[in-house]
């Protein structure tokens, strides 16, 4: 094969001879429509293959990505993505999952401007600030690295549980629960943060509440 643009067509040939080896009506079911029980929040590294590292079929997970997974107030993409994975598909769990030697979080801890992205990546260095005192205290670069990533994710998990829309659907016990992951590139590992979404929700409540 010439090149990698050609072979992703040859690839995806392959492909559905291989869906369609042990399920002749694969794609016809698939096209009947979804029921994800997930919505998958991540970054848009190319190491990231989101189905295969959760070992998922097409029409298993409903995903959404952008530059080191964020969940910002005034990006009504995300939201519109949220809001319809909770209200219409009734996703069981809402996971945001970073990833080791993200280069979005790398660039927020330098100084390098980058241009248009900075003002994305501010949300990262209000993150560091949130948690200024236990990061400034781990004195290892490559720790405090890591550890900036998980705390980002922890964030953005937080952020989902400020919305009204998420609230709404909590209070009246539709779910879904909220995760917050990190993928280890060099492991190939997901790693679960342990994320104690109804904890925050209680500590949240007194500043984010806006159900009564
Ligand atoms: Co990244």
């Amino acid at each position: 094969m010439s090149n990698i643009y050609d072979q992703v067509f040859e690839n995806n040939k392959r492909w559905i001879e291989t869906h369609k080896a042990s399920n002749p009506n694969f794609f016809e079911h698939l096209a009947k429509g979804q029921s994800p029980d997930f919505l998958f929040i991540s970054c848009a590294d190319s190491r990231v293959p989101v189905n295969n590292i959760m070992g998922l079929e097409p029409g298993e997970v409903f995903v959404h990505r952008n530059v080191a997974n964020l969940v910002v107030n005034t990006d009504v993409n995300i939201h519109s993505v949220i809001l319809y994975a909770i209200e219409h598909l009734k996703v069981k769990h809402v996971v945001v999952c970073g990833h080791y030697n993200c280069g979005g979080v790398a660039a927020a801890m330098g100084n390098q401007s980058l241009g248009l992205i900075d003002g994305w990546l501010r949300e990262i260095r209000d993150v560091y600030r949130l948690h200024a005192s236990e990061l400034d205290a781990i004195e290892n670069e490559g720790a405090r690295y890591n550890r900036l990533i998980e705390l980002n994710v922890h964030e953005q998990c937080n952020n989902i549980l400020k919305t009204e829309y998420f609230q709404k659907s909590h209070a009246s016990g539709g779910g879904p629960s909220v995760h917050g992951w990190v993928f280890d590139i060099s492991k190939g590992a997901l790693i679960d943060l342990d994320f104690d979404y109804q904890a925050q929700i209680s500590k949240l409540k007194s500043i984010y509440d806006i159900n009564g």
